[in-house]
């Protein structure tokens, strides 16, 4: 089923064998799953993937995995859907919202990872699962493990938001909550996959769960007719998700799937963690590590694995990169539900915030396409919107009461 051929290194090239490894054995740089393009193109045709389930399984031969008893089925194949008011209010010509936060089953885009990690798992044998997390691969790793009956043992920053962490401990996860911030917890979880020999999904899984993120780019070329838009907007952590989204554009153009085009792919940090925007605004190849010191939790990663071949992925295709303070995110979230009816959690707002300086700038003048990925759910962080009231009035529940109220509120809303 899988036509994955060796596991590459990023820097220095050298190959070996699939296998759950964390690094190179030669240089520690990163691996990178290769395929044969050839093998995948027997198969894998607009025709046969249009006849497939909706979900990320339908891009399979470009997936890392050779079992069909895959897990995950629902996963994925989230909506593209447009956003003519927030387009207008921004002043872009077209704008497209890949809704993320509605992915199956914990409601962000890491859910798609965790399918392809714990297949992965499942066909090596490993029994336990692990990850470190800024807070939605936790959810993802503890559902699907339970889903798939492996065992999870979950570390993330012990003041994560409280969904993040409630919606981790349901599902049964041990859930170690480390004092420190994410790059200390993941240093932990690279000696306990040396030390217990479990599958840390974004550790010694992560050649194989990262190629998750591609099936992102592969949905929004599908869903816009085999077509690619011509700017993408993406949240950036690890710095894994943006160079995915290129390389998928990229596999589906060598095999003819859609007509090359130049796709600019921007990329958005917060002000109080982005090394990687950082680096792009100083005409950088690598990012220096920072400490986080901002809201956006879910991209709070100083140190971003990742980080240059992120700055890479954006200065190839002709992208920039925003870093919008935190006041600038809660806006953007805002802005997102008032005028799309949708809810982003503070990755999301970044996006947002992150595109209207974009657009500022002229970014989007070319009147291209624009996608913005919204990766996952405001009810995960609702905490930091606690800086207004919800409320526009509390009464006693009688009906002078709400008469006096609006009578006040509707002047209010006129004026
Ligand atoms: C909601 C959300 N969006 C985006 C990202 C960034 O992904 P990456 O680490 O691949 O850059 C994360 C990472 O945790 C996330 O939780
Ligand atoms: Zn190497």
């Amino acid at each position: 089923m899988g036509r994955v051929i060796a596991l590459r290194c990023k820097e220095c090239g050298k190959e070996q064998a699939v296998s759950p490894v964390a690094a190179c054995p030669e240089c520690w740089a990163a691996l990178e799953a290769v395929y044969d393009l050839d093998e995948v193109a027997r198969t894998f045709t607009r025709e046969a993937i249009a006849q497939r389930p909706a979900d990320l399984w339908r891009y399979r031969e470009l997936l890392p995995v050779e079992t069909k008893d895959v897990v995950g089925r629902g996963t994925g194949f989230t909506p593209l859907v447009p956003a003519p008011t927030l387009a207008r209010r921004l002043g872009i010509r077209e704008l497209w919202i890949k809704y993320d936060a509605a992915c199956h089953p914990t409601l962000s885009f890491k859910d798609r990872l965790v399918a392809v990690a714990l297949t992965k798992a499942r066909e090596f044998g490993i029994g336990t699962v692990g990850c470190a997390s800024t807070g939605n691969l936790a959810n993802a790793v503890a559902a699907g493990a339970a889903a798939a009956g492996l065992r999870a043992v979950v570390l993330v920053p012990e003041d994560l938001e409280s969904a993040k962490i409630l919606g981790t401990a349901v599902y049964g996860a041990t859930l170690v909550g480390v004092r420190g911030n994410y790059d200390r917890v993941n240093r932990l979880c690279a000696q306990l996959a040396d030390r217990y020999g479990w599958g840390f999904v974004n550790v010694n899984l992560r050649a194989f769960y990262s190629e998750g993120s591609k099936t992102v780019g592969f949905e929004i070329a599908e869903q816009r007719g085999w077509r690619l838009p011509g700017h993408v907007v993406a949240p950036m952590a690890g710095g894994s998700l943006i160079g995915k989204v290129e390389k998928a554009f990229k596999q589906l153009e060598q095999l003819g799937l859609v007509e090359g085009r130049a796709v600019a792919i921007h990329g958005a940090q917060p002000a109080g963690c982005a090394p990687i925007a950082g680096a792009v605004k100083d005409g950088l190849t690598a990012p220096r590590p920072v400490k986080p010191d901002t809201i956006v939790r879910s991209l709070a990663i100083g140190d971003p694995a990742d980080g240059a071949s992120a700055i890479a992925t954006i200065q190839r295709s002709g992208g920039r990169a925003e870093n919008p303070t935190d006041p600038e995110v809660l806006d953007g979230i805002r802005l997102l539900a008032e005028t799309e009816g949708l809810f982003a959690e503070t990755a999301g707002g970044t996006v947002v915030a992150a595109t209207r300086r974009l657009a500022e700038a002229g970014t989007f003048a070319d009147g291209e396409p624009v996608v913005l990925l919204i990766t996952g759910h405001g009810l995960k962080t609702v905490e930091h919107l606690a800086d207004r009231p919800a409320f526009s009035t509390i009464i006693d529940g009688k009906l002078s009461d709400f008469e006096a109220f609006w009578e006040r509120h509707g002047k209010a809303a006129v004026a």
